[in-house]
């Protein structure tokens, strides 16, 4: 057995896998110290299921940008280093089950690649700073509010249309492909005196947006607007990935958040690992 292990800028995500890429566990904690956060994990692990584990797994398969602090070996384990395009690319395929499409990795930060051959051709397209993180940020200094689950409740009870500007309220009807209630400005009518639940889902409307539109370029700068998987623990939430999907359609591409979309970096650090093995 594999371990896959993806150490963000947020969140350590990790998943226990077969041979034949089965997903028989996974656990997620958020990353304060990379390399301890990857020791609890995989301690979490070993305990969970019986010292022998130790004993089953073959490798762990790092990846994401806190893999770097990690060593050949870790706790007793070889520990392998993929790097994390590949991964992102590998993984978002399996997940989705397509042998190619364009991979939105909506984490901390926005990394977009496109994967072909079952991942075995993976091309970095682009990507953008707007992400997950911005949501924290901007929330954290405008509603006092970090956490995340506090925020996707107050953004639910909230109405982005009371803080952004929208086509509608411009040109008064559609203009071109978008309809009139389409996004002109994000946050433009945003006031001191905005409802704070409003302006949560005015955040999560922006970067949400920002993340569909640049995937849906992307993918129709690729060819690959049929099939576009969104993936990390941004795309988990319902209002972003909404969002996001809705977006992305609005611009000509079809977009689909597959389950466990938040492991496709772990799952595809295993699945090189294995089929590196393999070759
Ligand atoms: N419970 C949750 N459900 C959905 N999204 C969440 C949840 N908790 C946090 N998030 C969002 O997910 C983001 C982190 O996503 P993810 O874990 O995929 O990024 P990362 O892999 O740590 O970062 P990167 O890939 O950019 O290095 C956070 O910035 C936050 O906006
Ligand atoms: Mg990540």
């Amino acid at each position: 057995m594999i371990v896959g292990l993806d150490i963000g800028a947020s969140f350590a995500k990790a998943i226990l896998v077969d041979k034949n890429l089965k997903i028989l566990d996974k656990h997620i904690l958020p990353v304060k110290e990379p390399k301890a956060t990857a020791l609890r994990i995989l301690d979490f692990f070993i305990r969970r299921s019986g010292k022998e584990y130790r004993d089953i797994i073959d490798a762990v398969a790092v990846s994401g940008g806190g893999s770097r602090f990690i060593g050949e070996e870790i706790l007793g384990l070889p520990a392998r280093r993929v790097e994390e395009l590949g991964a992102l690319g590998a993984g978002g395929l399996l997940l989705a089950k397509r042998s190619e499409g364009l991979i939105v990795s909506a984490g901390t930060g926005t990394a977009i690649v496109a994967a072909y051959e079952d991942g075995k051709v993976v091309k970095h397209v682009c990507g953008t700073g707007v992400g997950g993180g911005t949501v924290i940020g901007l929330s954290r200094r405008i509603l006092g509010v970090t956490k995340f689950e506090v925020l996707e409740d107050m953004a639910i009870k909230g109405n982005a249309n009371r803080v952004d500007l929208t086509v509608g309220d411009i040109v008064g009807g559609s203009v071109g492909i978008v309809p009139a209630e389409a996004t002109a400005s994000n946050l433009a009518k945003l006031t001191y005196e905005s409802d704070l639940n409003d302006v949560a889902a005015g955040i999560f409307n922006m970067v949400s947006q920002t993340i569909g539109v640049v995937a849906a370029m992307a993918a129709r700068a690729c060819g690959l607007e049929d099939s576009v998987i969104i993936t990390g623990m941004f795309a988990k939430s319902r209002i972003s990935s909404k969002i996001i999907c809705e977006t992305a359609r609005l611009f000509g591409a079809v977009a689909y958040v597959p389950e466990n979309c938040e492991f496709s970096n772990a799952l595809g650090a295993a699945a090189l690992v294995i089929r590196e093995g393999d070759a």
